[in-house]
């Protein structure tokens, strides 16, 4: 038997209402702070990607999924939206219409990782992308809207970490400091943190590896090593949540996992949804567009993934959908009426009521359970006598109150 590939979930009916729900939530949250929905390609040339995000990141270096296409163009599916962004804005020359662009987006994402509770080959993410300013108020203003949707969505086990990776010369030269720290200890180091010695060598604070996180116990911190502009706007971050009430830890080993960031970064982390706990992760990139080929276009924005949220949504029992109710559910009972049930089904529709009625021929009684499996709000009975007399009986369920009505009367029906 064909299955889904590993790693990719159907959402099935069942599901569908609380992805609907949380993305009614993540619009009206970017609609409250005027952000403007943008929709990119599922995929792109395997070169934005390697360029904006990074040839030595565990994205691009081992997770894309990458395929020649019969013009032997490398493709790539989207593992992530920011480089697309940016890409969208340079090509359409977003800058020239308005110096300020507020985007979001809602989109599968695609990474060949090992799958595990909450992490999938394909999978959600809601994001925002700003364009255009470098003021420290959008590196806060980020942080403020998936808070928000997360607090909305009835999320409380919830941690912010902050930090700043600073401007790039800063960056340079505390790699250099660091790389002096660890080299005694580069033979004690896991085989993964010697390899990003070399490579990467800020992202061995990621590591889960207990004996790495000993050597790295009095390592110099990038926070004390940084530029006054990156610290400046760093304490402007910090005083716009204050004053917003969003607690904060600043974690000076949060380096995330893209090379694109400059300044801030941030996560945030649920304490309810085991190893993957990252629901979110975002920070500024002031130098992207220019990698990709652009003018200078300070940036910021975040992204966060949507099954990881439903999960500790699930875990912390966060929110109650309502249950789907249907306005009308159409009993024939005994003669074939299906063209003049169609009919009236039809009419009703047209006003935006729901309706259902039986297409298999059942039973008056198992139509009714069916009414009541569908939660129905009133039932309609055609037949027998009394529609002959051009009438029907029309029953409110929940008070089980059944009158009759004139058949004609369903076109002017009022329900509230
Ligand atoms: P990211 O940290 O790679 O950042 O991903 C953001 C979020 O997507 C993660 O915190 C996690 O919730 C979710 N996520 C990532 N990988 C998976 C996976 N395999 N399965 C399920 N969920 C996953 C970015 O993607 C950046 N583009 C964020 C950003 C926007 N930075 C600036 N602007």
């Amino acid at each position: 038997m064909i299955k889904a590939v590993t790693g990719t979930k159907d959402i099935l009916p069942n599901e569908i209402s609380k992805w609907n729900y949380l993305e009614s939530v993540v619009r009206s949250v970017f609609k409250s702070f005027n952000y403007s929905e943008i929709r990119t390609p599922i995929f792109e040339e395997t070169s934005l990607f390697a360029r904006g995000i990074g040839e030595e990141t565990d994205i691009v270096g081992k997770e894309m999924y990458t395929f020649l296409d019969k013009g032997q163009t490398s493709i790539t599916l989207k593992p992530e939206m920011t480089a697309s962004v940016v890409r969208a804005y340079i090509e359409h020359s977003m800058a020239s219409k308005q110096p300020l662009h507020k985007l979001y987006y809602i989109s599968p994402m695609f990474r060949q990782e090992r799958p595990q509770a909450g992490r999938l080959r394909q999978f959600h993410q809601f994001g925002a992308e700003a364009l255009g300013s470098d003021s420290p108020m959008l590196d806060a203003e980020m942080i403020h809207m998936v808070y928000e949707i997360l607090k909305r969505l009835g999320l409380k086990d919830l941690m912010v970490k902050i930090n700043s990776l600073g401007i790039p010369e800063v960056r340079e030269n505390y790699k250099k400091v660091l790389r002096e720290f660890l080299l005694p200890k580069k033979n004690l180091l896991s085989e993964d943190s010697r390899k990003r010695f070399d490579t990467n060598i800020l992202r061995i604070f990621d590591s889960k590896v207990e004996s790495d996180q000993d050597l790295l116990k009095n390592a110099p911190m990038l926070i004390n090593h940084l530029d006054e502009k990156s610290k400046n706007d760093f304490e402007i971050v910090k005083k716009i949540l204050t004053t917003v009430k969003i607690p904060f830890e600043v974690d000076s080993k949060l380096v995330r996992g893209l090379d694109y960031y400059t300044k801030t970064t941030f996560e945030i982390v649920s304490g309810k949804v085991g190893s993957q706990n990252a629901l979110c992760g975002g920070g500024r990139y002031d130098l992207l567009a220019e990698q990709l080929e652009g003018k200078h276009t300070p940036g910021v924005g975040f992204a966060a993934g949507i099954e990881r949220i439903l999960l500790a949504c699930e875990n912390e029992k966060s929110f109650n959908i309502p249950e789907e109710k249907l306005d009308f559910y159409i009993v024939t009972i005994g003669e074939n009426l299906s063209e003049k049930v169609y009919e009236a089904a039809s009419i009703l529709r047209q006003r935006n009521f729901s309706v259902e009625f039986d297409y298999q021929n059942r039973s008056t009684k198992a139509q009714m359970r069916e009414a009541n499996k569908l939660n129905s709000r009133f039932v309609i009975f055609f037949g027998g006598d009394e529609y002959l007399s051009g009438m029907v009986s029309i029953k409110n369920m929940q008070s089980s109150e059944q009158r009759q009505i004139p058949i004609s009367e369903l076109q002017t029906i009022n329900i509230d």
